[in-house]
């Protein structure tokens, strides 16, 4: 039996050192599938075959469904969670197997979701809109029941959690139930567990772990790369230590994928070319410590107070508040959606609203709408520990997202083109909408602005990323957002197929 005690304080210790994940590197990711042929090899030329391959290609609801697995290893998946969040990443792993069911044929896992219904915020109506899933979701209180009732050929053989923090946590029986499961069974019908993983700091379930690894009975499967990578160095760290009991629990044969839960939102708007950059919305629940909304006021009231017509605003005057300039055609608007409360400095109070409690079909209505997403992390959490739905959440409704180069790097998926505006760092969000608004970076590409004595031209790839950043614009197209929507869609398929041959 493990060191319960020994694994927690190490536990512990690791997590307290963790600025030192930010220097992890390698990692491997191995892709072995194989394609579809839609179309026999009857001497067409390939530009032929793509012509008919893009006539033919699916419509909106039917992303790509190239992945097929050659030998599954697993043929009956659970997707299971008695959490009460988070439908909208499981429910998407059901999706991606859905999308692959019609290449697979008779190989084709069943797949049966346990939860705990109502879905909140109106979810259950994305899935039928979506048809994420066909079947009824069960609820996950009569899971384990199900499971162990099940046998032989019968039997679930992968189980997807979809918050294995919570769902395998010290207070709960699924870790232990599920266990003399697996170890009752014979080696022909072992299973293997699936863990969607949110974020390192939950550490109470770690605790069981090494069960499940000296087993090697789980894998790991986060909603981005960094939180696969977070965990994977602190598993490596473990897999180190001088305590034989630790060192030999197998922590360093995890593997790891990723999985994005980006879905297909139906009656996106379409913008116009020529429209200016007005909407901009920072999504996520109300909390000054995860998201820097203190900062973010404070640079707009500063560049409103130098010249509130680039916004769209006549000036303060005696005021309280500044008001739309009727003249304006487009005035800028900063949405915050999400849950709970913020005090808005008045001087904004026209400018800034709260939007709160959406159900899912009035986000995604909403979102929409917007021009740009602003991230507006606060602290290191999102980058190094867990991973914000903001950037699944904007990029599945259009909105590209305003990202540095260090976003970009963390949440991978999201680093490209066709879905981000990348600023320099010297430009803080404001600055970036500014100049974006008004296609003009002068301040930046001409003066001094920290009055260092050293203009900012003097440094030519700070210049050029100023330039770069105006030069792409803001606005992404509707075809670059289908094209990388159908990518992060690919790769998803690629990982559930990875997964199903065990691979
Ligand atoms: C760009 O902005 C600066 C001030 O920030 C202003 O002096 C200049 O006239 C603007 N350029 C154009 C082309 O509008």
């Amino acid at each position: 039996m493990m060191a319960l005690p020994a694994l927690s304080r190490r536990a512990l210790f690791i997590l307290s050192g963790f600025f030192a994940l930010i220097l992890v590197s390698v990692w491997t990711n191995k892709l072995s599938y194989d394609t579809v042929e839609t179309e026999e090899a009857s001497g067409r030329t390939w530009t032929e075959k793509l012509c008919m391959a893009l006539a033919h290609a699916p419509q909106s609801s039917h992303p790509s469904q190239a992945v097929l697995v050659e030998h599954p290893k697993y043929h009956k998946v659970a997707v299971a969670t008695a959490f009460g969040f988070h439908h909208d990443v499981y429910l998407t792993v059901a999706w991606t197997l859905k999308r692959m069911s019609p290449n697979l044929g008779s190989r084709a896992p069943a797949v049966h979701v346990y939860a705990k219904p109502p879905f909140t915020y109106g979810f259950q109506d994305v899935v039928e809109e979506l048809q994420l899933y066909d079947g009824v979701v069960e609820d996950s209180d009569h899971f384990l029941d199900d499971f162990e009732r099940l046998s032989g050929d019968d039997a679930f053989d992968m189980i997807v959690l979809g918050t294995c923090e919570f769902d395998l946590r010290q207070d709960r029986d699924w870790h232990k139930r599920l266990l003399a499961a697996w170890d009752k069974r014979d080696d022909a019908h072992k299973f293997k567990i699936v863990c969607i993983i949110h974020d390192v700091k939950e550490s109470e379930w770690l605790p069981h772990l090494p069960e499940w690894t000296r087993r090697n009975a789980i894998r790991f499967l986060p909603i981005s790369e960094h939180v696969g990578k977070a965990y994977k160095l602190m598993m490596e760290e473990m897999a180190d230590s001088a305590d034989p009991v630790i060192r030999s629990a197998g922590f360093e044969y995890i593997q790891y994928d990723t999985h994005v839960p980006i879905l297909d939102i139906p009656r996106l708007p379409e913008r116009k070319p020529d429209h200016i950059l007005s909407n901009a919305v920072i999504q996520g629940a109300f909390f000054s410590e995860r998201r820097d909304y203190k900062q973010l006021f404070k640079d707009l009231m500063e560049d409103l107070a130098k010249d509130p017509s680039v916004w769209g605003y006549l000036p303060l005057g005696d005021q309280p508040s500044y008001s739309v300039d009727p003249q304006s055609r487009s005035p800028f608007h900063l949405f915050l959606i999400g849950s709970g409360w913020l005090e808005i400095p008045t001087e904004l109070k026209n400018i800034v609203s709260m939007h709160v409690d959406l159900t899912y079909n009035q986000f995604y209505k909403m979102m929409g709408e917007m021009d740009i997403c602003i991230p507006a992390f606060a602290g290191e959490a999102y980058f190094q520990h867990k991973a914000s739905s903001t950037f699944a959440m904007a990029l599945e409704c259009d909105v590209p997202i305003l990202v540095n180069r260090r976003t970009r790097a963390t949440y991978t998926y999201s680093d490209d083109d066709r879905a981000v505006v990348t600023r320099p760092a010297v430009m803080r969000e404001i600055a970036a909408i500014r100049a974006l608004r008004t296609n003009n970076a002068s301040d930046f590409l001409e003066g001094d602005p920290t009055g260092t004595g050293v203009p900012m031209s003097a440094n030519p790839l700070m210049r050029a990323a100023v330039q770069d950043m105006l030069a792409r614009g803001w606005q992404r197209s509707k075809a670059e957002f289908r094209q990388f929507k159908e990518d992060v869609w690919r790769a998803n398929e690629e990982v559930m197929a990875q997964i199903l041959r065990d691979l």
